[in-house]
C-alpha cells in the first residue's frame, strides 16, 4: 500500500495532508525519513509520523451535536475544550471530518478514516450541507437571490446555494434563514451571509448528507453504522 494511503488509513490525516508531511520529512519507515511519495509499506514495516507509530485501526464513525463553545480539532494549545473531549470514551484516534467554528452548533462528523474524510469534504460530491442562521437585517428575495448564483468569498466566487426563508421579524429586524451549500471553505455561511449585508449572529448546521440531530441533544454523540455510512458514499458517488 502507497505510504500516504496508509497514513490515511491509520486516520492520523487526509491523503493530501499525508502527502504534505511526507514531503516535510516527517515520516519514517524502520527507521528512515521518506520523502517518495512513492514508497510503498509493506506487512511488518514500521512506520511513524513526527516520531509516532502508526498502525491502521478499525475505522470507526460518529456523529455529534456539537454544541458552541467548544472547538472542532483534536487539541488546542490553550486547553480549551475540543470536540474529542465530548466522546472520552472513545479509544480510536478520531478526528472531525470538516470544521464548525467555535461558536456554531450542530451536525459534525468525526472518524478515523482519511479517505472517508476526504471524500466528504470533496466539493465535487455535492453533499447537502444545511444550515440554519440568524441574521440581522430583514431578509428578503432580493438581498438573498445573489446566493443563488454563487458570491465572491476571498476572491472566489461560491458554487449555487439553496436558500429557505424561516422567519422575518421586521420590528427587531432580524430573520432566520436556512442555507444549504456543497462546499466547506473557511467561515463560508458566514461569508456569504455578510456579503449580501445579513451578518450571521447565530449559525448551526442542521444536516449534513442524511444526517440530522435526531435524538442528539447538544454534546450528545452517537455511533454511526453501516447503513448511515454506505448512504453518505451513495450520494457522495451519485455526483460523479
Ligand atoms: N460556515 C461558517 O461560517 N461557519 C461554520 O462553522 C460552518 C460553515
Amino acid at each position: 500500500m502507497r505510504i500516504n494511503k496508509f497514513i490515511a488509513h491509520a486516520g492520523v490525516a487526509s491523503r493530501r495532508k499525508a502527502e504534505e508531511l511526507i514531503k516535510q520529512g516527517l515520516v519514517t519507515v524502520n527507521g528512515q525519513v521518506i520523502t517518495d511519495l512513492a514508497t510503498t509499506i509493506k506487512s511488518g514495516d514500521r512506520v511513524e509520523v513526527e516520531g509516532t507509530p502508526i498502525y491502521n485501526e478499525e475505522k470507526v464513525y460518529y456523529l455529534l451535536n456539537k454544541p458552541r463553545g467548544v472547538i472542532s480539532s483534536v487539541s488546542d494549545e490553550k486547553g480549551r475544550q475540543t470536540v474529542i473531549d465530548l466522546l472520552p470514551q472513545v479509544k480510536e484516534r478520531i478526528y472531525p471530518v470538516g470544521r464548525l467554528d467555535w461558536d456554531t452548533s450542530g451536525v459534525l462528523i468525526l472518524t478515523n478514516d482519511g479517505d472517508f474524510t476526504d471524500e466528504m469534504i470533496h466539493p465535487r460530491n455535492e453533499i447537502d450541507k444545511v444550515y440554519v442562521a440568524r441574521v440581522k437585517g430583514v431578509a428578503n428575495k432580493e438581498n438573498l437571490r445573489p446566493l443563488t448564483r454563487g458570491v465572491v468569498v476571498d476572491g472566489k466566487k461560491t458554487k449555487p446555494a439553496v436558500y429557505e426563508i424561516l422567519k422575518v421579524d421586521p420590528v427587531k429586524g432580524r430573520s432566520v434563514v436556512q442555507l444549504t451549500i456543497h462546499e466547506g471553505r473557511n467561515h463560508q455561511v458566514k461569508k456569504m451571509f455578510e456579503a449580501v449585508g445579513l451578518p450571521v449572529d447565530k449559525l448551526s448546521r442542521t444536516r449534513f448528507g442524511n444526517l440530522d440531530l435526531t435524538g442528539l441533544r447538544p454534546g450528545e454523540a452517537r455511533r454511526l453504522n453501516k447503513k448511515d455510512i454506505s448512504k453518505l458514499h451513495e450520494l457522495a458517488v451519485r455526483q460523479k
